[in-house]
């Protein structure tokens, strides 16, 4: 299997470095980790190469499936097969108990009644003093960290007004009310942020 014959997205191939060093830092060597929207498997497989103590579950939507199997299976074999997850159906979502919930670049794909459902249901599964880990993109309010992430946020609006950038605090404060507690805001490269959120003990 070559790596032309793989579902790719050369964003997740330039993010991956930066968020697995912020990931080595926070999550234990043998964590068990569940993935949300894991798109194209590259950040999994990544993950796994740099920690391959992780149990890292990958999900998403069912047409996605296939492709993140064809990546498990050339590059991370030791890795589950990924598991059909709609964040809106309770029922999708594994028990566990999970160490950590890692999400990249979805919050701004789905509607937004969806962000509480993911914060809810992430809330239940995660073990006390677990991690809530979510990539991506935010706007303060009104304002963006950058003139291209507006831009950005216009094209996804015009594609569905569903989508969008997400407004930070507004996530804080949904998380807030599942349960989690801000622990950090980390600024990323092209104008991302990585939020971690810990689960009360
Ligand atoms: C922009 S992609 C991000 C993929 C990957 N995490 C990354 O950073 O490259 C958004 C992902 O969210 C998934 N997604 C959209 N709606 C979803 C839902 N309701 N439940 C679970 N995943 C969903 C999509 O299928 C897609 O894989």
């Amino acid at each position: 299997m070559t790596e032309n014959s793989l579902t790719h997205s050369p964003a997740a191939e330039r993010n991956r470095i930066p968020i697995g060093e912020v990931l080595g830092r926070w999550l234990a060597r043998d964590a068990r980790v569940l993935e949300i929207g894991s798109g194209t498997g590259q950040h999994a497989a990544w993950f796994h190469e740099l920690m391959p103590g992780l149990t890292w579950q990958t999900t998403d939507l069912p047409e996605n499936l296939e492709a993140i199997r064809t990546r498990l299976k050339a590059e991370a074999p030791a890795l589950p097969a990924p598991l059909a997850l709609d964040v809106m159906h309770s029922g999708d979502w594994p028990e566990g108990p999970w160490d950590a919930v890692y999400t990249a670049n979805t919050l701004h794909i789905m509607p937004w009644d969806h962000t509480p459902a993911l914060l809810r249901a992430a809330g239940e599964r995660v073990a006390a003093g677990g991690l809530l880990v979510i990539y991506g993109p935010f706007r303060d309010g009104e304002a963006f960290d950058a003139e291209s992430n507006r831009r950005f946020d216009e094209q996804l609006r015009q594609r569905n007004p569903d989508m969008g950038l997400r407004d930070i605090l507004k996530v804080r404060r949904m998380a807030e009310d599942s349960g989690w507690t801000a622990e950090a805001e980390i600024a990323m490269p092209a104008n991302n942020r990585l939020l971690i959120f810990r689960k009360s003990e």
